[in-house]
Order: structure tokens, then C-alpha cells, then sequence
């Protein structure tokens, strides 16, 4: 049976398919990790890639792949990236790598959201891995008594962001309406984003099963 590293590779294989050329924006995590290395084998296609982190620029760099910033093109094709858990709705839950507000930035970008999980990522509802929130270092306490108020259990990680943020994981919430959930809590003030990517849902979801790729399309 294939590991989850070799289901990643897998799902990384088949994003490939959908780089054109132009530029690409590219997600952060291990999953995106291993699109990142197999972009670099197609890297003679494309003109270059917008980062959604730190991280994910030294890799493409790494790779001999330039890196743009984002205000320097006008739009891209397609923005690759994995997620936390995913609906068949294409409603994701991201963040667990700390990078949700530039991941955020870069899909609105972009025209199509291809997202690359393993089926461990595919839920029926959306909360049990505790959802990322940014915030602004400051506003951490009003934040964190507001999201108790929403019925999660907020609990600060010990990281900062690109952005010089604080990230709240808020645990113990079941997510039944995604879209309205991603407004309210992007509402509370201090908020800089949350890891709801439902008004901006996925475009197309690959997903890596024991029995191959399967892909859905919005
Ligand atoms: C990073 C993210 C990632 O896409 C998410 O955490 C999934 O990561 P991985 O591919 O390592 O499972 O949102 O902020």
C-alpha cells in the first residue's frame, strides 16, 4: 500500500498536467513541497511562480525557478496548493502550515484553484482539525474571547507568520456553513484572515487514493 508521501507525489504528478505556461502560483505545505519538485522538471514551460510564503520561494529558488512578486503580474492561470481538509463541495480548511493569509492573497489571483491532497484530507464537514486564524499580535485576547463566542476553543500557536502575525488554532468547531463562518470570523476586528477558503472555493480537487487519482471538478 502506498504511503502518504507516495499518495503526495502522486496527486503532485497529476497538477502538473494543468501548467501551461505563463506564471504559477504556488501553495505551501509537504504536499505543495513535492509539487514544487516536480514543477521544477517542467520549469523550461512556465516563466516563473508567485510564492504564497517564505518557505515556498527558497524551494522554488532552490530549484531554479524565479520567483515574482505578486504586485509585478497581472493574474495567473492556475494557483496549486493542498489544504487541511476538503469537502466535495470544494470548500477547504487551511493554514496548518501557518501560510493562509498569502495562500488566500495568491488563489484570488488566480483563475483556477487546483487543490492536491491525499484522501485523508476529503471530510464530510469542515472543524475537526482546529481552524488557523491571523491576527494581528495585539488584538490576541478580543479575538480569542470572540472566537469563544462562536463556540471554538481558540489556542495560541507558538509561530509567527511571513506577516508578523500571531495564528489562532480555534478547536472544537463543526463547520456546517463554511461561507457564512469564513465572513463572521474575517468580521471580528484584529482578524487578518481566517483558514476558510469557501468563498473561494476550490476549482478542481485531486485527490490520491489507493486506487489512483481521482479528480473532481467544481
Ligand atoms: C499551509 C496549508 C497547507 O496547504 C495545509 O496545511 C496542508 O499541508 P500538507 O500538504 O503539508 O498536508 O494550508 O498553510
Amino acid at each position: 500500500m502506498a504511503t502518504q508521501d507516495e499518495l503526495k507525489q502522486q496527486v503532485a504528478r497529476a497538477a502538473v498536467e494543468y501548467v501551461k505556461d505563463g506564471i504559477i502560483g504556488v501553495g505551501t505545505g509537504s504536499t505543495a513541497n513535492f509539487f514544487i519538485d516536480e514543477l521544477a522538471k517542467v520549469k523550461h514551460r512556465i516563466d516563473g511562480a508567485v510564492a504564497s510564503s517564505e518557505a515556498t520561494a527558497r524551494r522554488l529558488r532552490d530549484h531554479g525557478i524565479e520567483v515574482f512578486d505578486l504586485n509585478s503580474v497581472d493574474g495567473m492561470e492556475i494557483y496549486v496548493d493542498g489544504a487541511d481538509e476538503i469537502t466535495e463541495n470544494m470548500h477547504m480548511l487551511k493554514g496548518g502550515g501557518g501560510a493562509l493569509t498569502r495562500e488566500k492573497i495568491v488563489a484570488a489571483c488566480a483563475k483556477s484553484f487546483i487543490c492536491i491532497c491525499d484522501a485523508t484530507k476529503l471530510v464530510p464537514v469542515l472543524g475537526k482539525f482546529p481552524l488557523p486564524v491571523e491576527v494581528l499580535p495585539m488584538a490576541r485576547s478580543y479575538v480569542a474571547r470572540e472566537l469563544v463566542k462562536l463556540g471554538g476553543q481558540p489556542v495560541l500557536r507558538d509561530f509567527t507568520t511571513d506577516n508578523g502575525n500571531i495564528i489562532l488554532d480555534v478547536h472544537g468547531l463543526t463547520i456546517m456553513n463554511p461561507v457564512e463562518m469564513e465572513a463572521r470570523i474575517n468580521q471580528i476586528v484584529g482578524v487578518v484572515t481566517n483558514g476558510l477558503f469557501a468563498a473561494r472555493p476550490a476549482n478542481v480537487l485531486l485527490l490520491a487514493t489507493a486506487d489512483g487519482v481521482k479528480t473532481y471538478k467544481k
